[in-house]
């Protein structure tokens, strides 16, 4: 689809400009023999997919699409300081990320106007959806906020998705110890990365990988916007994320993304989800035009749009027949992986995945692919995104 127009292989095989250096497990996690320790392999029965509405709904629900758990605003009845009590009760009709935590104990989510952290335990009614962590996105900072993910130490590093050059990380406490404030105050702020739309936790390298873009994604700078999938080292002494150039990797190329969205359209592509594959060292990566996958051990690009499904994405199908255009060079484009917003792999091979309707920001449903056949599950939902709601293999939630 794309390779004639982007002349993408040609890139793809290309080594890097420079070196990184290779990163080694830091001893603390080898184990005698220095294997790094697998889990064991969760149910993958269980997928949480937020359903956007006013109130959005966050559903916990199994392969068939019949749902567990779900939590919404009006399951709330503790007390709340102002600021995420508004969060809570906005407009907003956002249900933008949700995460498994803390051993399936909480989940981590982007909802309403809120960053918040929710107890997961319906063996528990009284403690059950219980906000144990909150934070208000109608400020300057999170206003955007599209991503969430914990740290050691129960830090919680929030991803502010803006354009500015000051946009970035900021981390947080969420230490259920302490009292739901307004403001909780910011422990860092890791600045520079733009458009932050998925991170993921690195147990076997201690980094928090990013993926956003290296300028403004709306085209507010006078440069295109590249996508970037960025490492930040935790310092486990100090407790912080380092900035590091030699974990900060540019895609090849950037795109525009007129085919979809209109002659001269300001908008760049980036990128939407940066997603492990269970017990390996390889990210793929999603954006507006397609799926690249990424290794950890080279730290190259490796394959791009079919080569990934290919491998990785067996059963993948386009799930509207619309995604076509006239790209800025005025060629015929189609763009069958474009708007992954979400996607999730499990180490059984199957998968999930949310694409955007065509010339809109949400799909309506979300597929699952068990061996390389598709199936639409939480049909009619509103929904960004699905992920399997356990610990993925090789890729678990910081131990400590
Ligand atoms: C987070 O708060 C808890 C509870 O007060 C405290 O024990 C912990 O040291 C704090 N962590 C950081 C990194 O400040
Ligand atoms: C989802 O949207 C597509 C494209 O508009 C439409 O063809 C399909 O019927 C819709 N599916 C549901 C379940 O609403």
């Amino acid at each position: 689809m794309l390779t004639g127009v982007f002349g993408w292989f040609a890139l793809l095989f290309e080594p890097l400009a420079f070196q990184p250096p290779l990163i080694q497990p830091q001893p603390r996690l080898r184990n005698d023999d220095g294997q790094i320790p697998i889990p064991a392999p969760g149910p993958w029965q269980d997928i949480i997919t937020g359903h956007y509405g006013v109130p959005a709904i966050l559903k916990i629900h199994d392969r068939k699409g019949v749902v567990k758990w779900s939590w919404q605003r009006e399951d709330v009845t503790q007390v709340l300081p102002p600021r995420i009590k508004s969060g809570l009760f906005s407009n907003a009709n956002d249900a933008t990320e949700m995460k498994w935590m803390r051993d399936g104990k909480s989940v981590g989510a982007i909802y309403s106007n809120l960053v918040v952290v929710i107890n997961h335990t319906p063996e528990y009614p009284s403690t059950d959806k219980q906000i144990t962590f909150a934070v208000s996105r109608e400020s300057d900072d999170l206003r955007n906020a599209h991503t969430l993910e914990p740290l050691p130490g129960d830090r919680l590093a929030v991803a502010t998705t803006g354009q500015r050059p000051w946009d970035g990380i900021l981390v947080y406490n969420m230490s259920s110890a302490l009292p739901l404030v307004d403001e909780p105050p910011v422990l860092q702020r890791v600045e520079g990365l733009r458009a932050i739309h998925a991170m993921i936790w690195d147990e076997e390298l201690q980094v928090l990988w990013a993926t956003g873009t290296d300028a403004a994604a709306d085209g507010s700078d006078p440069v295109p916007a590249y996508g970037v999938i960025q490492g930040y080292p935790f310092d486990a002494v100090s407790g912080q994320l380092r900035e590091d150039k030699a974990y900060r990797f540019r895609f090849p190329e950037y795109y525009d993304i007129d085919t979809e969205w209109g002659h001269g359209y300001s908008w760049w592509s980036g990128p939407h989800d940066l997603v492990p594959v269970p017990n390996e060292r390889t990210f793929l990566v999603s954006n507006d035009i397609g799926l690249h996958a990424f290794d950890i051990k080279t730290m190259q690009f490796t394959a791009a749009y079919e080569e990934v499904t290919d491998k990785y994405m067996r059963g993948f199908e386009v799930t509207t027949n619309d995604r076509h255009g006239i790209n800025r060079q005025g060629q015929y484009e189609e763009l069958p992986q474009s708007d992954l917003k979400g996607f999730s792999l499990a180490p059984d091979g199957s998968f999930v995945y949310v694409q955007s309707l065509w010339n809109l920001y949400r799909g309506n449903h979300t597929s699952l692919v068990v061996d390389g056949v598709r199936h639409q599950i939480m049909k009619g939902d509103e929904i960004y995104r699905s992920r399997w709601f356990g610990d993925i293999d090789g890729w678990p939630k910081p131990r400590t």
